[in-house]
């Protein structure tokens, strides 16, 4: 076998850092890298019996660098070990990083396809970025292919944003979407196609930004949901507007109908796909159960990231099922196998009602939490749950009855600035809360994944518990529980 000292390099380097991290907001059930930074998910596939997923990492620092493939597997999406580092940067058209990208099982060949990132002047961010492939055929060591770059530039009209490749195959055909922008700066997908993931032929933009939508649209994925056509974007620039767009950038997508024949999409209106500060550059796959899951990085772009400090940055949310409920909109609910790491169980309120408070006392950081509420001829204003820290520290999530908004408050809990999100949340007499609590984290699923809400929370250590509440008037609880949650790290 050859060894590849770059691979080496690197895993010294994780090595090295993890023997001096701060543990106080590592994550417990999540994604994390083993330290030092992470970004996007990449690569997200079944093979073989696991699933894998890789992500951007720099292993090297807590800061994004060169960036390499970090890499962990699972049997069953809910406990997860660390594989080798997948990919390092450092060859003619990669020099400068391995970016993200996606990856298939190709007769038993697991092939990434990846972005090459390479700078022509780095000061004044200049650069060309190419596309690449590496296989292997134990999903653990990966070898790039002596044919790279597979596609070594975008289309005559394209500006140098070519970035983030999604595989698919559809009728014996293999299908790439990359990531791109017009010389004038508006956001597009475009597809290729191939016989054998070598030969790529450009077929021409499969979307593009209206002028509303961005000047880049990054980390692209296309598939058939319910007979459905979803197209997931992460759109960069564009501008925020009310309860929308709050995020440097954001990933959301479209519902509409594809014609493989045509290239032609015919797509909804563009749609948020979270809530909450901190969900991007999300990625799916399709499990052998049929599911689409997703999963995406759990931070955002330019956002205060105290975990620096701390050695390491980063983090993956759970996988997600994705359904398409009314109104050609994507729900999204936790795979089935997160009631795994339910331990032990506590119901607080059944079929109660409230008219101020109740406060489950709980000094764990790993929960799992559900309520549900009753708002036929509800009268109050607003019913919710708030996360109780120590000294004054709260997360507070609050649904107002009569605006049907929903709200998560994280000003309290490490994001001072700008700590609020809203999001409309039309009910129909009835109100289930189902949230994931992590060290530094907090994820909300809403009405049956209607809507979710992602952000990291930076608490100190010690947790007073839950609090349900009521403001101006009685509020019908069905139902208050939680569990708390297994590590899968420790
Ligand atoms: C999205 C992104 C991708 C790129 C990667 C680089 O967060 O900017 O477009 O491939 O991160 O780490």
């Amino acid at each position: 076998m050859i060894i590849d000292h770059k691979l080496q390099k690197a895993e010294e380097a994780i090595k090295k850092t993890t023997q001096s991290m701060n543990p106080r907001y590592r994550l417990g059930y999540h994604i994390i890298g083993e330290g030092n930074w992470i970004n996007d998910p990449n690569g997200l596939v079944q093979y073989k019996g696991e699933y894998h997923v890789f992500y951007q990492h720099h292993p090297y620092d807590e800061n994004w660098g060169p960036m390499h493939w970090g890499h962990v597997k699972s049997k069953d999406l809910v406990n997860w070990e660390y594989a080798p580092i997948a990919l390092a940067p450092g060859d003619e058209y990669d020099r400068d990083g391995c970016f993200s990208g996606s990856a298939v099982n190709n007769e038993g060949e697991l092939t990434l396809i990846y972005t090459g990132h390479n700078y022509i002047n780095q000061e004044e961010d200049t650069f060309y970025q190419t596309q690449n492939i590496a296989v292997s055929t134990d999903g653990v060591v990966f070898e790039k292919v002596g044919q790279n770059p597979v596609i070594a530039h975008p289309p005559e009209d394209s500006a140098h944003h070519f970035r983030d490749p999604k595989v698919w195959k559809h009728n014996n055909q293999w299908y790439m979407i990359v990531g791109n922008s017009t010389k004038d700066q508006t956001g597009r997908v475009i597809l290729y196609r191939s016989q054998d993931l070598r030969k790529w032929e450009y077929v021409g933009v499969l979307a593009q930004s209206d002028g509303t939508l961005g000047y880049m649209w990054e980390c692209p994925d296309f598939f058939e949901l319910q007979g459905k056509h979803i197209l997931l974007i992460s759109p960069q620039g564009i501008e925020s507007k009310g309860d929308d767009y709050n995020n440097l950038f954001q990933t959301g997508y479209f519902v509409g109908e594809y014609n493989y024949e045509k290239n032609e999409y015919v797509k909804g209106e563009f749609l948020e796909l979270d809530h909450g500060h901190d969900f991007y550059a999300a990625q799916t796959l399709v499990d052998e159960k049929g599911r689409r899951i997703v999963i995406g990085w759990m931070d955002m772009w330019e956002s205060e990231m105290p975990t620096k400090q701390d050695g390491w940055c980063g983090a993956l949310t759970i996988p997600r099922e994705l359904t398409i409920g009314e109104n050609d909109t994507v729900f999204m609910n936790p795979v089935e196998e997160m009631i795994e790491l339910r331990q032990t169980k506590r119901v607080e309120l059944e079929n109660a009602s409230i008219s101020d408070y109740h406060l489950a006392k709980e000094n764990s950081s790993l929960l799992e939490i559900k309520a549900e509420f009753d708002l036929t001829d509800c009268k109050a204003e607003s019913v919710g749950l708030t996360v109780k820290g120590v000294e004054e520290e709260e997360v507070v999530i609050t649904y107002h009855i009569r605006d049907e908004k929903l709200s998560l408050d994280c000003s309290k809990m490490g994001k001072k600035e700008d700590g609020v999100r809203t999001t409309e949340l039309v009910n129909d007499g009835k109100l289930t809360l189902r949230i994931f609590l992590d060290r530094s984290s907090i994820e909300l699923f809403a009405n049956d994944g209607v809507k979710t809400m992602t952000s990291r929370i930076y608490p100190k250590e010690e947790r007073l518990g839950v609090m349900c509440f009521a403001n101006k008037g009685e509020v019908k609880v069905k139902e208050f529980m939680y569990w708390k949650l297994k590590d899968i790290w420790k």
